[in-house]
């Protein structure tokens, strides 16, 4: 009997435009906007970020992920039956992005359908399709965090503009009788809406609100160092483990400081933090599998490593799962 869920294949997709601060600086500056790569580096620790062209959606980098995914894990896209796209980003108010997805891979016939918990989506995605796995509703899952966040930047608002990139993660799920994923550990808490969200929506014809994101930098920074360690803490107690188990932090690449922090409060090394933000940006719920496939594909992260991904994002939401890779 089918008692565990685990990945067997992972992938990723940049968009090839490769916008450094040196060329986000000098474009900002043209229009007014003051920034710095120094700025940028020593608050954030980003050196570059992608941007998709203006036609790619984020289907299209979920749908390269994905195949990088099903590549790895020797799996054929007939042989899925659950597609879980994590975005805040899709390509139309409806259907989901999964279902436009699902077509472009040749696919049908299987269940699709987005979550969207913004930057903790990824960790919601993969206990969800987990917990599918588990009761039997699916045995191979595609499990995919896309995002063109490009698109909901303000260009005129430096304290967000340079914080974020696009970009898809994916993995594939089987199910599997020795683990897999250990536990994980979600939650959320709505009375903080307003600290990081997109205020707008479609309505009779046109926006109504603003469609652009707002962050309250600061007040976002103070929760995220507090839940992630919290959210960390509890998958480790669930699966019975300690910080010493964890041969891989992958955290959501926000901020390099965030990461530093919560590294320090799990007692874990710097060496022990899969780091991409530097490269990314923050891509939301791409974040997570695409330095997880980064990592994978560098040979740092093995066959057997135990790995504690976590995220934090707009909602207020937040969580983390523990697995053996
Ligand atoms: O993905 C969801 C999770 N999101 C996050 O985790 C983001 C969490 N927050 C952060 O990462 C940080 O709060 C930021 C990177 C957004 C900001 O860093 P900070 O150290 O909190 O800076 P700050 O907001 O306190 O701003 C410091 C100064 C301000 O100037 P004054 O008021 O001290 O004169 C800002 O106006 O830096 C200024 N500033 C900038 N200067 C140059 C803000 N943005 C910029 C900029 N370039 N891009």
């Amino acid at each position: 009997m089918t008692t565990y869920s685990r990945i067997t294949g992972t992938g990723s997709y940049l968009p090839p435009r490769r916008v450094t601060n040196a060329d986000l600086t000098a474009e900002l500056a043209a229009k007014g906007v003051e920034t710095s790569d120094q700025w940028i580096v020593d608050r954030t620790g980003i050196r570059a970020r992608h941007f998709a062209a203006p036609d790619v959606t984020c289907s299209d980098l979920g749908a390269y992920a994905a195949r990088q995914a099903l590549e790895a894990a020797g799996v054929a896209a007939r042989d899925i039956d659950l597609i879980i796209v994590a975005t805040s980003t899709p390509d139309m108010v409806f259907p989901s992005a999964a279902c436009i997805l699902q077509n472009k891979l040749g696919m049908a016939g299987c269940a699709a359908f987005d979550v969207q918990a913004v930057c903790s989506g990824f960790v919601y995605a993969l206990t969800i399709a987990d917990s599918m796995i588990k009761t039997g509703a699916a045995s191979k899952a595609l499990v995919i965090g896309s995002e063109v966040f490009s698109r909901i930047l303000d260009f005129n608002d430096r304290t967000t503009c340079v914080l974020f990139g696009d970009g898809a993660g994916a993995v594939v799920l089987e199910a599997s009788d020795t683990p897999g994923i250990l536990s994980s550990d979600l939650h959320a808490d709505g009375k903080h809406v307003g600290i990081l969200c997109v205020p707008g929506t479609v309505s009779g014809g046109g926006v109504l609100g603003d469609p652009l994101l707002k962050m309250d930098g600061q007040a976002v920074f103070k929760l995220a160092v507090g839940v992630l360690e919290d959210a960390a803490r509890a998958a480790l107690a669930k699966a019975g483990k300690t910080e010493a188990d964890i041969d891989w932090l992958i955290p959501h690449q926000a901020n390099i400081r965030i990461m530093q922090s919560t590294a320090k409060k799990l007692k874990l090394p710097l060496e022990k933090v899969v780091v991409t933000v530097d490269q990314h940006g923050n891509t939301s719920a791409a974040s997570i599998p695409l330095a997880l496939d980064w990592a994978v594909r560098g040979g740092k992260i093995k066959k057997g490593d135990t790995l504690m991904l976590e995220g934090v994002g707009g909602g207020f939401t937040w969580g983390a799962v523990l697995l053996d890779f």
